[in-house]
């Protein structure tokens, strides 16, 4: 059984259906713990599954690299086999993305390495084009320009807001981390092999 730690800063709804997923006994992962970089909506939803949960305010630390000591311990304390970014709206310092690597994974709102950053939907909308997508990818150094490990377009229609968008592209997210979660702890993807330099 795999076992996730999943970092959130917001509603968490991407981390609500993965927490649904894992509760049927045939998926093949457990989430061992909820930790935000803030007080989080989304921990309402771990404590409904009764799932512990840590906060390690990012405003209580002089600089990101404090901050990410901190984070650090305590992913070190839960010992997860892999670490989820599902909408932790903070860059991680390098040391703590190098420690995990390339056992942490982020999801994004856009279809990588189109529109990185936290914008992802905005900047699609304001570029003018009629497609976006959603992405998960491994985390390294850069933002949001790790190897892709999945990802899905989404048509952007007429009259779609900032909202709108994200809450249709949010569903597409879902479906692509609760795969690539499964096949990561089914072994058929190998998030070493993912990430090795390609030659
Ligand atoms: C998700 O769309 C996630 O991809 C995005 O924040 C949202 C969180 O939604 N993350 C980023 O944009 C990171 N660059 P949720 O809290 O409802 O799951």
């Amino acid at each position: 059984m795999l076992t996730v730690a999943v970092l959130i800063s917001g509603t968490g709804s991407n981390l609500r259906a993965l927490l649904d997923a894992a509760a049927h006994e045939d998926y093949p992962a457990r989430i061992v713990v909820v930790g935000a970089d803030r007080e989080a909506d989304g921990f309402a939803h771990a404590e409904a599954h009764g799932i512990p949960t840590f906060l390690v305010p990012f405003r209580n630390f002089a600089d990101r690299e404090d901050w990410g000591r901190e984070l650090a311990d305590q992913l070190r304390t839960w010992s997860p086999d892999l670490v989820v970014l599902s909408g932790l709206m903070r860059l991680l310092p390098a040391d703590l993305v190098a420690e995990w690597s390339p056992r942490i994974i982020n999801t994004h709102p856009a279809f990588l390495p189109e529109f990185p950053g936290a914008h992802g939907v905005r900047d699609a909308l304001a570029a003018g084009v009629d497609r976006t997508g959603a992405s998960v990818i491994v985390v390294d150094a850069g933002v949001d320009s790790g190897p892709i490990l999945a990802q899905d377009r989404v048509p952007i229609r007429v009259g779609d807001d900032e909202h709108a968008l994200h809450d249709r592209i949010k569903p597409v997210e879902r479906r692509l981390l609760i795969d690539v979660v499964r096949r990561i702890a089914t072994g058929e993807l190998d998030l070493a092999a993912a990430s090795a330099p390609s030659r």
